[in-house]
């Protein structure tokens, strides 16, 4: 079985590669190492794959396989799905049985003022891996949705059979039209899909501009921590192993005999519903610190209550998220103290 990851030097994308790899899987794992944050954080992440690219990223097309020095079946290659020859080279050469589609431009935030961003590597880029499926078909392909699909949806929690027909950003228009496009290409070219809506993760190796990782950083450095609506906001943070074996789960159960004989499917993968402030505060003692709180309305545009519904889930791969909060933030406190003391290796 030959799988492709992409998205590989990202948060979620290299904890997935590395555990396939564990289990001696032959993945050829895929990035483009953008700067749309630390990139010597993807390189560390990329060296836990066994894949030493540190002063030579530049030097990488998309041509030149790594091979990590831990994992013999594991290869990487420095390419940008949003180039859609790159892409076909790629699956010509692999010849890959499943596809886990990570690579994105994530985040809200950035996309008020970079839609075009959006439109080109997550549209363009999820639309070329369709098309060179279609080449090169493949059994399944499982890729990343959001919990931003849901818009202005005031229902709680958010079950997968809810509209999505109100965006409250760009961010959120690539991602639903991720799922559209994937419906379609089942659809027609009966190409097996899954889309995992995925809520707020957390953990180790994690996201410096997401919301735990801001709030560490904050906490440990003395600086204030802004917390809108006084903390009594609800989040779905999921652990990243819980996110990791849901993926790990789906990927060998591609959605062949559907109702509708449209191989196609999504569902919701969540941790359960957090106050931010009781977040803050199992931060607070897994680092050992307190934070200095500073209080703000809720921006324009931001939902009060995020949380999944995931019994579909739960009915299809029997999965329940295994890790509460204080055991996740104590492990990501742990990582974060460790990795920003000596770098991390
Ligand atoms: N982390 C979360 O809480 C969360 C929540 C909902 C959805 N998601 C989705 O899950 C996926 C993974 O998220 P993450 O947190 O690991 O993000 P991440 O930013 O850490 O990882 C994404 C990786 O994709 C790479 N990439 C971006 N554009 C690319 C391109 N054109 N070609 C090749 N590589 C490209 C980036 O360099 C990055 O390393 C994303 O699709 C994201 O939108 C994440």
């Amino acid at each position: 079985m030959r799988i492709l990851i992409t998205g590989a030097a990202g948060f979620i994308g290299c904890a997935a590669a590395l555990r396939l790899a564990e289990q001696g899987r032959a993945v050829v794992c895929v990035d483009n190492i953008s700067h749309c944050y630390d990139v010597s954080l993807k390189l560390d992440r990329l060296y836990r794959l066994g894949l030493s690219i540190k002063d030579g990223v530049d030097s990488l097309g998309p041509e030149r396989a790594v091979v990590s020095r831990n994992y013999p079946d594991l290869r990487f290659f420095n390419t940008d799905i949003s180039d859609k020859k790159s892409v076909f080279n790629l699956f010509e050469r692999g010849r890959f049985d499943l596809a886990i589609h990570f690579a994105a431009k994530s985040g809200a935030g950035y996309s008020r003022e970079n839609a075009d961003v959006y439109i080109s590597n997550n549209i363009q880029g999820f639309l070329n891996i369709m098309e060179a499926a279609r080449r090169y078909p493949l059994k399944h392909i499982v890729y990343a949705s959001s919990s931003a699909v849901y818009g202005r949806n005031e229902q709680v929690p958010f079950a997968e059979n809810q509209s999505c027909g109100k965006p409250l950003s760009v961010y959120a228009v690539s991602k639903r039209t991720n799922e559209l496009t994937a419906y379609a290409y089942a659809n027609i070219y009966k190409i097996p899909s899954t889309a995992l809506r995925i809520f707020t993760v957390y953990g180790p190796w994690g996201r410096p501009d997401m919301t735990p990782f801001l709030f560490a950083k904050a906490i440990l450095s003395g600086e204030p921590l802004t917390l809108y609506n006084g903390g009594a906001i609800k989040r779905d943070f999921t652990y990243i192993d819980d996110i990791v074996e849901g993926v790990c789960r789906v990927m060998d159960r591609p959605p062949v005999k559907t109702e509708d004989g449209v191989p196609y499917a999504l569902y919701n993968i969540g941790g359960s519903p957090v106050l931010i402030s009781d977040f803050v505060e199992s931060l607070e003692k897994s680092l050992g610190k307190k934070a200095l709180i500073h209080e703000d309305p809720m921006p324009k545009g931001e939902m009060e209550n995020v949380w999944a519904d995931c019994s579909s889930l739960e009915r299809f791969i029997d999965w329940r998220p295994a890790i509460n909060i204080e055991e996740g933030t104590a492990r990501f406190a742990k990582w974060y103290k460790s990795y920003y003391k000596g770098n991390g290796k």
